[in-house]
């Protein structure tokens, strides 16, 4: 900090081009050597206390900036890869507008990856799914819902196929065999 203070306090006035020479009074003649010694040292001590508020200044901005970045790198992984991959098509209210399931969220980036062309890195969609659901859940009755509809899509084709496979093999018995 010392370092970027003495460094704030040299560059500032090669920065501002300003000389304070030009907005004192009109000199006035000192009436004696002594006068004059007093009224240099007024002028130094008021060109020094300018710099260090200038400094001073200049090191709340850092400080400030600093923060920021601070706080923008501490955001969760997820959020940050949200803005980098989703926020280019469209405002992060559309995307928070519906919530949805963990399910569902990973449906909807498939959706934009496979029919938008949404480009992500393999990886990523757990990570943007995941922090969607965290944000903008949906209720769990609904999830409880999905699944039961998930599984009832996968058996009922099932329970077909199995069927209309036991038709067609011939069946064989010991009294009647083939
Ligand atoms: C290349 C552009 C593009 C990118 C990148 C993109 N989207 Fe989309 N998105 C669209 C378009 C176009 C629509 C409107 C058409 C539609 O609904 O498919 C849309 C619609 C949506 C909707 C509203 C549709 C609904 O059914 O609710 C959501 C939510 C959404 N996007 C989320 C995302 C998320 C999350 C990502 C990041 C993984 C993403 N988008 C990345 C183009 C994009």
């Amino acid at each position: 900090m010392a370092i970027v203070a003495t460094v704030l306090t040299t560059a500032v006035p090669a920065s501002t081009g300003l000389d304070i020479e030009d907005y004192l009074p009109p000199p006035q003649q000192p009436s004696s050597a002594d006068e004059a010694r007093r009224q240099h040292a007024r002028v130094l001590a008021e060109r020094a206390q300018a710099h260090h508020i200038a400094a001073e200044k200049a090191r709340l901005r850092a400080a400030e900036s600093a923060r920021q970045a601070a706080v923008l790198m501490e955001r969760p992984a997820g959020e940050q890869l949200l803005e980098a991959r989703c926020l280019n098509c469209h405002p992060m209210e559309l995307v928070l507008l519906t919530p949805r399931t963990r399910l569902a969220w990973e449906a909807l980036i498939w959706r934009m990856q496979w029919i938008n062309g949404a480009e992500l890195k393999s990886g990523e969609r757990p990570i943007i799914a995941a922090y969607l659901t965290t944000v903008r859940p949906a209720p769990r009755r609904r999830a409880v819902f999905e699944l039961i509809a998930l599984g009832l899509l996968l058996t009922i084709p099932a329970v077909f196929v199995l069927r209309h496979l036991r038709r067609t093999t011939p069946r064989t018995s010991p009294e009647n065999p083939t």
